[in-house]
């Protein structure tokens, strides 16, 4: 069973960006399940890597659409990428680095919360009026 599973509250009122969210989900949960099953390094060295491009990816979309509504809030909304970005690339390091799974995946299942929840449902949720025409 996935650890996050993606329904209509996620949605913010663009089928392409929830299109997105529903990719990093499934990244993030593959990553997860991985995580709990004592994967190859290989195998995690990919996940992350296939995180990263798609994080970067949907950054830039996002933005850009973004933008070109004049978003008020996209300044603190583009620092808020830059921070979870930056938490993506400390894990990276850190499995690159040769932590136990065990040792991370506490962590792990916090970073995907704060991602997922704080993120999307907070942060992604404020632009939703952009798109739906409705406050
Ligand atoms: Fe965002
Ligand atoms: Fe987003």
């Amino acid at each position: 069973m996935p650890f996050i599973q993606w329904d209509k509250s996620f949605s913010v009122g663009t089928t392409a960006l929830d299109a997105d969210h529903r990719r990093l989900l499934e990244i993030l949960n593959r990553i997860y399940e991985a995580w709990q099953t004592d994967p190859s390094k290989v195998e995690l060295d990919q996940l992350f890597d296939e995180l990263l491009d798609y994080t970067d990816g949907h950054f830039n979309r996002e933005e850009s659409k973004l933008a070109a509504r004049d978003y008020e809030g996209l300044a603190d909304h583009h620092v808020q990428h830059e921070r979870l970005r930056e938490t993506v690339l400390a894990f990276r390091a850190r499995h690159l680095a040769g932590n136990t799974p065990d040792a991370l995946t506490e962590e792990m299942a916090k970073f995907l919360k704060s991602w997922l929840m704080d993120h999307i449902l907070g942060e992604d949720m404020k632009y939703k009026p952009l798109f739906t025409g409705m406050p």
